[in-house]
């Protein structure tokens, strides 16, 4: 299985990632995750990466590009992954192909889970209180969805274009959502 899975900030793709990984056998790559990861390792790309972050803006294309490269290389995606927070834009859709092709690993199917904003703010602040990450903030969340309306929506045309999407309403159990997604999957094969 090689899923993409869509959706703005707190529509649930992480949780819904850690499922379908236990469910197909194959790695959450998350790119959210891999730079939280270098930031909290103090590595020079995650201090270059933190202050983007915690605004809420988009990392450049080229260091996320290099991070998942390396990541997929890797034996455990070589059955493969569900990616999760990659592409955020266009350009990183296309730089997606081009790395798939190149690794001859076409991506099977990209899902988008829909959630509606007022649940988006109400879950992202649901997890800040839990969790604290940087970018919970306030201003951040509003920043995150302005990024994901203006870069990130397009990515959803361009799949839907090329007949590869599946939407999902991203409302309800996080079970009952997993089962769409699931049967979102199997109706696209
Ligand atoms: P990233 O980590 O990808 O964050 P995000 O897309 O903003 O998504 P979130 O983690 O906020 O939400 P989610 O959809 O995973 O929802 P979750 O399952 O957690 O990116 C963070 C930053 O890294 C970016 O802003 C950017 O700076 C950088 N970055 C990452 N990738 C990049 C890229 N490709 N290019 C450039 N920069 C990049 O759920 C949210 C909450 O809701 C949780 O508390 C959860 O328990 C709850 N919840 C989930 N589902 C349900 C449900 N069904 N019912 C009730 N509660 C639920």
């Amino acid at each position: 299985m090689r899923l993409v899975l869509l959706g703005a900030p707190g529509s649930g793709k992480g949780t819904q990632a850690t499922r379908l990984r236990d469910h197909f056998k194959v790695p959450h790559i998350s790119t959210g995750d891999l730079l939280r990861a270098a930031v909290a390792a103090g590595t020079p790309l995650g201090l270059k990466a933190k202050a983007v972050m915690d605004a809420g803006c988009l990392v450049s294309d080229d260091i996320v590009l290099s991070m998942l490269e390396e990541r997929l290389h890797h034996p455990d995606a070589d059955n493969g992954f569900i990616l999760d927070g990659y592409p955020r834009n266009l350009a990183q859709a296309s730089a997606l192909d081009a790395l798939l092709a190149r690794l001859e690993q076409p991506m099977d199917v990209a899902v988008q889970i829909d959630v509606n904003p007022e649940l988006l703010v109400e879950r992202i602040a649901g997890r800040a209180k839990l969790e604290g990450r940087a970018d919970d903030s306030p201003d951040a969340v509003r920043h995150r969805l302005h990024v994901y309306a203006d870069q990130t929506a397009p990515v959803v045309d361009y799949y839907r274009e090329l007949g590869r999407l599946r939407c999902v309403d991203g409302v309800g159990s996080m079970d009952e959502v997993l089962a769409r997604i699931l049967a979102a999957i199997a109706a696209a094969k």
